[in-house]
């Protein structure tokens, strides 16, 4: 892997930047307030929109490190407001390795957006990065998670019972992976 940090990246109707500490209202007010979002995810929905900004300013100094790759998602056409979040949650250097995590206020979901979020992140991941593989996980009572990672191409490898957790209690995990060579 070459690491070069959390670069801006742009889509069609996306662009995908850095936090910065004036995300944070928004942040709380498109997302981390949500139990819907919080549902399936391993961190609790924020009490306070000052909690969100200690968790923004925390985040911000972590850009220091070139390995983080971590994104504010906004929408050209709704200005510069973060409506979701994506990041590498996990990486594993030895073999090359990415574990993608996403979400996205609830307002916007069912567009398409964290489909063409996923695709440039996992391109930026093999082109740019130069990384073997990318995968992801998901609970599998939440489907529309692993619609997203079909929809990037990535191929289903099987379910591990019982070997996760978010806000629902243990759960199963469903992994979804692309290889360099599969693209
Ligand atoms: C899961 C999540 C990221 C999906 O994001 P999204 O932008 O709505 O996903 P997309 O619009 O790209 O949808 C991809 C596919 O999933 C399915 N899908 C997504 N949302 C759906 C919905 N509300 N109802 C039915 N199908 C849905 C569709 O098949 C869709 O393909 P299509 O657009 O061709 O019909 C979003 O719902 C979310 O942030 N949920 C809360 C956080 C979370 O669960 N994160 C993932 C943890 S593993």
């Amino acid at each position: 892997m070459t690491h070069v940090g959390t670069q801006m990246l742009e889509t069609d109707r996306l662009i995908l930047r850095r936090y910065v500490s004036e995300d944070a209202p928004a942040k709380f007010r498109n997302w981390t307030s949500d139990p819907e979002v919080t549902k399936y995810l391993m961190w609790k929905t924020h009490p306070t929109p000052e909690y969100t900004q200690k968790i923004t300013d925390e985040w911000i100094t972590h850009y220091s490190d070139n390995k983080r790759y971590h994104w504010a998602i906004t929408l050209k056409e709704n200005g510069d407001e973060p409506i979701g979040d994506i990041a590498v949650v996990r990486m594993d250097e030895e073999v090359s390795s990415v574990h993608i995590g996403y979400c996205l206020g609830r307002k916007w979901w069912h567009k398409g957006i964290m489909s063409e979020v996923l695709k440039a992140v996992m391109d930026f991941m093999f082109d740019v990065v130069g990384v073997n593989r990318v995968e992801s996980r998901h609970d599998p009572r939440n489907p529309n998670s692993g619609k997203v990672m079909q929809k990037c191409g990535m191929k289903y490898e099987g379910t591990l019972r019982q070997s996760d957790w978010n806000n629902q209690g243990i759960c199963d995990a469903c992994y979804y992976a692309l290889l360099k060579s599969e693209r």
